[in-house]
């Protein structure tokens, strides 16, 4: 009998430790023969800690499961929730990027293997690097970070530089609220984005490659650490990377908690020891990054799905998708929700079906007010504009962004004035001070929101004014795109700004 319980920080977060201990010693006192593996999640965080138990028909699903439970589970007394992939949610998605996490054993490099790993890479190293660049560029992946910028084009600018040394650096800085896929995946299927960099390694000519990866996430810094030693000892990192004379090695560094190290050229900075604060571009990191050298700044999830690209090809992925946004996007969905969690399928689907549908409405049973898309910048979504469909353009269309594709849901009692002050605050706190319509901007910006709510006429243009000013003036998308939550709000919700309607009547 194999026995699941996932060692992800979420599952973790609720319990899922204290389970697997209580069913190791249940499975001792009982003399049964099963062994315990900690996967990754399955990404259905409502059910977290979520058990599964092979008996040798399949893997049956259970939970949440509490430590009381274990007898019970053990008995076959437990209610079960039947195969984890019939569940609808599971069901439903199109699991690419996000194939084996859950599945494995994270840290199993032959489990791994035995599940499609490494097929991508082997079929890397038999092409060119033009080849390889070409096949990426073919599958239409684009920046999983927020941006969308299209993959290939960054890479081919890498691979026609000309330079000694080239790094390929992972940008694991998930600062996003109501964001997880780049943790979920470097806790649940590590060696993914250890292949995906290696391939870009081969595709580009870099040799060297880091994973920055925020001090907030210990697990992951852990199982990635865990996953470079493994592979390594694998032959899959290394000066003969499996056996074909190709060099890639890669280390992870932990960052010390700054928002805006997320931002590459201020991730760059921190990364070579010094203050992270932003850099003006050009020069493009692709041309001078790391050190001065050409680098690859790939977000955590463009990097995980390169093997899968190169596994399944670029046409596989390609017809996934919706008008320019291609394959698959990994939707985090969170907030005030039935079910939330990690939700992968091909761009495309509707704002309202993500929520109503596929994560049940609010969990508090009051009607949805609006749903903040793309993290801390992101644009706060009302209802009537639910029939969104994902996709960059779409979102760009409606005055929205995707950005890393977290959705963060709010039921009817959220006040929408204290939302947008939020932004400028959150703005205020993390900005790096460089330029000034961020630095002083957001101060600014907060203050007046407080006139706002104080019933100041004039107070409302002024914040427009200024949005436009940090908008069109601020040297990275911190500054630059506050004003998506702030003028979403003023725009979508003017009912919680009633006071300044109020005092202008
Ligand atoms: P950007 O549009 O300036 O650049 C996007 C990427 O394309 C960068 O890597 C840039 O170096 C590269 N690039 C642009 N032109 C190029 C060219 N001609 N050749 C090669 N490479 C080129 O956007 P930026 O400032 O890097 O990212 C903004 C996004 O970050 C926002 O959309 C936001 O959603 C997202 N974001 C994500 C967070 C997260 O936690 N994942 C946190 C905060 C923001
Ligand atoms: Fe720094 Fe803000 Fe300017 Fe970005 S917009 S460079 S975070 S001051």
């Amino acid at each position: 009998m194999k026995i699941y319980v996932p060692m992800d920080s979420a599952a973790r977060a609720v319990g899922a430790d204290e389970v697997a201990e209580a069913i190791a010693r249940e499975v001792k006192a009982r003399g049964i023969e099963a062994r315990i593996i900690r996967n990754g999640s399955r990404g259905m965080i409502w059910l977290e800690p979520l058990v599964e138990i092979d008996r040798g028909e399949g893997r049956m699903g259970y939970g949440p499961v509490a430590p009381e439970d274990v007898p019970a589970l053990l008995d076959g007394g437990l209610d079960s929730l039947g195969p984890v992939e019939e569940i609808p949610f599971f069901a439903r998605q199109h699991r690419l990027t996000f194939a084996r996490c859950g599945l494995i054993d994270p840290l199993d490099l032959a489990d791994y293997q035995a599940h499609g790993g490494l097929t991508g890479l082997r079929r890397a190293i038999g092409m060119e690097p033009a080849q390889i660049v070409q096949e990426v560029t073919d599958s239409g992946l684009r920046g999983r970070g927020g941006a969308g910028f299209p993959t290939g084009i960054k890479w081919k600018t890498v691979l026609g530089a000309q330079a000694a040394q080239k790094y390929i650096v992972c940008n694991a800085d998930e600062g996003d609220s109501g964001t997880f896929a780049d943790r979920m995946i470097m806790e649940g299927d590590p060696f993914t984005l250890i292949e995906g960099m290696a391939i870009a390694g081969l595709g580009v000519g870099a040799t060297r490659g880091y994973v920055y990866l925020r001090s907030e996430y210990p697990d992951a810094v852990r199982v990635m650490n865990a996953a470079v030693r493994i592979a390594r000892e694998g032959g899959v990192l290394g000066s003969d990377i499996l056996g074909s004379g190709r060099a890639f090695d890669m280390e992870i560094r932990v960052g010390a908690g700054a928002y805006v190290c997320g931002e590459e050229t201020s991730l760059l900075n921190s990364l070579e020891g010094k203050r992270g604060v932003v850099r003006a571009k050009p020069p493009l990191p692709a041309l001078e990054g790391f050190l001065g050298q050409p680098t690859v700044v790939n977000n955590v999830i463009s990097l995980a799905t390169v093997p899968v690209i190169f596994e399944k090809g670029a046409a596989h992925y390609a017809d996934f998708g919706h008008n320019r946004s291609r394959g698959t996007v990994t939707l985090q969905i969170a907030g005030n929700v039935k079910r939330g969690g990690l939700f992968e399928a091909g761009f495309g689907l509707h704002l309202g079906e993500i929520v109503n549908d596929i994560a049940g409405g609010t969990a508090s049973g009051r009607p949805v007010k609006a749903v903040q898309v793309g993290g801390p910048l992101g644009a706060y979504m009302p209802v009537d504009k639910f029939a969104t469909p994902m996709g960059y353009e779409e979102f760009d269309a409606e005055g929205g962004l995707i950005g890393h594709a977290g959705l963060v849901v709010f039921d009817d009692t959220a006040d929408m004035l204290q939302m947008a002050r939020f932004a400028m605050e959150f703005c205020a706190v993390e900005s790096c001070g460089k330029c000034t319509p961020c630095r002083i901007g957001a101060v600014r910006g907060v203050e007046t929101i407080d006139r706002i709510a104080q019933g100041d006429p004039n107070a409302a243009a002024l914040l427009s004014d200024l949005c436009d000013t940090m908008r069109d003036g601020s040297l990275c998308a911190l500054g630059g795109f506050t004003p998506f939550p702030v003028m979403s709000a003023l725009t979508h919700f003017p009912d919680d700004f009633a006071c300044q309607k109020e005092a202008a009547e």
